[in-house]
């Protein structure tokens, strides 16, 4: 058995041998962080020969791996092979939309298989674990990182970080298209202060066991291979030293086998937070906490031989972590042969080809999202229409592939130009208007915003003022969302906003095209602009998708995953919040509210349009006394009353109306998403259980209560059906 193995090979190792495979260096450049102070390419090579590093990342290619495997191979006492991990975020060469955006499809099997896609190309490419899927909650979207991960709910987001482990992992991690998975960040980096990158997390318990844990769990629950702490503290403690966090709920409740990886240089970071005197101190609470393997802080590598010696970290703490990682060497075939991963025949054929585009492309249209369609404006005619297509982002080839693509090449994306210019039978012309970005543009750079030039909207009012109709598309760049992008403001940056005030004064039938990372506030065009799509960062294929859309060639069906705000102010805003003392509006001052703005949001969770419409009816629950220990069986009939065939993303919601500590007003528990034909009904079966009307104590104790419950069913989570049921002991 691999159990049997890994403790032999482990009874052959040295201590230094040990703590070797507990070291993780970065491919010999920056790339997702910085090079460490003392760190040298010779260094590292120098580590790779002695047997003083177990895994690699960012190093990519065939022919890369290779040659560090082999250093491994051929030259260490032992021969065992790297692990080579690469953050593989959406798609690796052939990419598929960010994240957030495959969540607003609220289609599993679509997610699942786009990163089955994203696993091969980089299984191809030698890679052997992505640091993916980010299972982060986040309530507040000025955090750059809301792009990576799955929203702001956690069934949702349970459900989507669950078919992106079974994606990317496959049945069989041994075979040489699937790559293990890392849940990250653990726990608590989705609500950084005030959204600010790298700030601290102060989470109560209840919020920490019923939001922030649950899309842990499943992904440890699906076979998750690898978890990653953050960067953060959480109430006080960094994360990366959290030994509540990592040894007892993780290793030890949920008895996860696999291993956890430190964050970048997280681990001698904890100095720097004023957590530990050292990087010693740091290595010590590091390994003390249950953290398996040190991304390139140097902090093992340099001081647990030391530690351990001195008598100040027990061995046995090092042969659970060596364990682990061996554990997931075997079961990835390394040891029966490292070259596994590494045909370049293989890297040929799959990196890149005509399947994956199709895939990346079907992904695409399924996260669309339409805000707003009044007048049936769109979809547009095909034929005979004078077209102005407007915006910085409109030929843009680069933005749309979205943040966190390290091996995809810049200029590879499908530009909305292109997407259009393909349907032929109208007018189209284009005009920028405005640049977005001056200068240079990567993924590890700061960017600097056009808030000056002007010069090319008078070109654009001239094309817009004689159009049938104006395609704007405008947003965020796809380098203004991910690590290190915090932002305090959500409105569209630049010029953008003044040019479309602009081009309305001239036209006002005009289709906003969202690209962006993140929710915006976007307030003045929800006002004003008869239709809004929200079309994210979509990847290689975004202009083909666009255009199907608009066009009408594919009916939207998606579902926003998160709040968007009126204005930054209300961040954090979500929908399952509770209730306070005082929700309902009275004529004097005193209830729960802004004096100038509402409190609802601009555009709801769950929330998103149809070019068909779909009504509710006959709402029936099987009984209206459950006891505790039963089943609650619901039903709904939807119908397609419109004049398109059409895909739904049918949501149930519960209240637990009071309990022992307070319920939010609104929990998704349940959602189907159902195509339904033009003038088609279909019903739709939910079943409640104690797994769904439970919740977490203050303890952390899963408890199931007895009492009142409302449910909602609808296509949002502010409209639909509603009925009330009792929980009985
Ligand atoms: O995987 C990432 C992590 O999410 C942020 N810091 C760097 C890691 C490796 O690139």
């Amino acid at each position: 058995s691999i159990t049997q193995k890994v403790d032999s090979l482990l009874n052959l190792m040295t201590l230094e041998e040990k703590v070797g495979q507990m070291n993780q260096y970065n491919g010999f450049w920056e790339v997702t962080g910085p090079a460490p102070e003392g760190g040298s390419a010779e260094l590292k090579y120098e580590h790779l020969r002695s047997g003083l590093v177990g895994s690699m990342l960012t190093v990519r290619g065939v022919e890369q791996v290779r040659a560090v495997q082999k250093i491994v191979v051929e030259e260490t006492r032992l021969g065992i092979p790297l692990i080579i991990g690469f953050d593989v975020i959406h798609g690796y060469k052939t990419l598929s939309p960010i994240p957030l955006a495959e969540s607003a499809s609220w289609d599993l099997e679509a997610i699942r298989k786009s990163a089955e896609v994203a696993a091969s190309e980089a299984a191809a490419s030698g890679i052997n674990w992505t640091f993916a899927p980010m299972v982060d909650i986040s309530r507040d979207a000025r955090w750059g990182r809301v792009m990576e991960g799955g929203g702001e709910d956690p069934y949702l987001g349970s459900k989507i970080a669950v078919a992106r482990v079974k994606g990317f992992q496959g049945e069989d991690l041994s075979h040489p298209l699937t790559i293990a998975a890392t849940a990250k960040h653990f726990a608590g980096y989705g609500f950084a202060e005030a959204g600010r990158e790298y700030n601290k997390a102060d989470i109560g318990t209840l919020t920490l066991h019923n939001i922030v844990l649950p899309p842990f769990k499943a992904a440890e629950e699906a076979g998750v291979k690898t978890f990653m702490n953050g960067f953060n503290e959480l109430n006080g403690v960094p994360v990366t030293g959290n030994e509540y966090l990592l040894r007892d709920i993780l290793k030890q409740k949920w008895g996860f086998e696999g291993f956890v990886i430190s964050d970048y240089a997280s681990i001698e970071e904890m100095a720097t937070h004023g957590f530990v005197k050292n990087e010693k101190m740091a290595a010590k609470k590091a390994v003390q906490a249950g953290v398996d393997m040190d991304m390139e802080s140097y902090s093992y590598v340099n001081e647990l031989v030391a530690l351990v010696n001195e008598g100040q970290v027990d061995e046995a703490l090092i042969d659970d972590a060596v364990r682990r990682i061996l554990r997931v060497k075997f079961e990835l075939g390394l040891f029966e042969d490292p070259y596994r991963y590494l045909d370049e025949e293989r890297e040929q054929n799959i990196i890149g080809s005509k399947e994956n585009h199709e895939a990346v492309l079907d992904m695409a249209k399924k996260s669309i999202v339409l805000l707003k369609n009044e007048n049936n404006i769109l979809p547009l005619e095909k034929k005979g229409q004078n077209i102005a297509l407007i915006g910085p982002l409109a030929d843009d080839k680069n933005s749309p592939l979205g943040s966190w693509r390290i091996a995809s090449d810049d200029n590879t994306a499908v530009s909305v130009l292109e997407g259009m210019q393909k349907y032929e039978g109208n007018n189209l012309v284009f005009e920028k208007g405005a640049d977005l970005v001056n200068g240079r543009v990567t993924f590890i750079n700061e960017l600097e915003f056009n808030t000056t030039d002007k010069s090319g909207f008078d070109a654009a009012l001239e094309a817009a003022k004689d159009a049938d109709v104006v395609v704007m598309v405008l947003g965020e760049h796809g380098f203004q969302s991910g690590e290190g992008r915090s932002r305090t403001n959500l409105d569209l940056p630049g010029v953008q906003q003044e040019l479309m005030e602009k081009v309305y004064e001239v036209n006002q039938n005009i289709v906003l095209v969202l690209n962006n990372g993140r929710p915006l506030a976007i307030e003045w065009a929800e006002e004003n602009i008869p239709a809004i799509v929200e079309a994210w960062h979509l990847g290689t294929e975004t202009g083909n998708a666009v255009a199907q859309v608009l066009y009408g060639d594919y009916n939207p069906s998606g579902k926003l995953p998160m709040t968007f705000p009126r204005n930054v102010g209300q961040t954090p805003i979500y929908y399952n919040h509770g209730n306070t003392g005082r929700p309902e509006a009275t004529e004097m001052v005193f209830w729960s509210h802004y004096m100038d703005v509402e409190n609802t949001p601009l555009y709801p969770f769950g929330y998103g349009l149809s070019y068909t419409d779909f009504s509710y009816d006959n709402l029936k629950l099987d009984k209206e006394e459950v006891s505790v220990s039963g089943e609650l069986n619901i039903s709904v009939e939807v119908t397609n009353t419109g004049n398109y065939d059409g895909k739904e993303v049918i949501q149930l919601y519960i209240r637990d109306m009071y309990a022992s500590v307070i319920r939010p007003v609104k929990e998704l528990k349940g959602f189907e998403l159902v195509e339904i034909s033009k003038g088609e009904t279909k019903t739709v079966n939910f079943t409640l259980t104690e797994k769904e009307l439970g919740f977490y104590n203050a303890q952390g104790e899963y408890v199931v209560e007895p009492g009142e419950f409302q449910i909602l069913v609808g296509g949002s989570s502010v409209e639909g059906l509603q009925a009330s049921f009792n929980l009985v002991e």
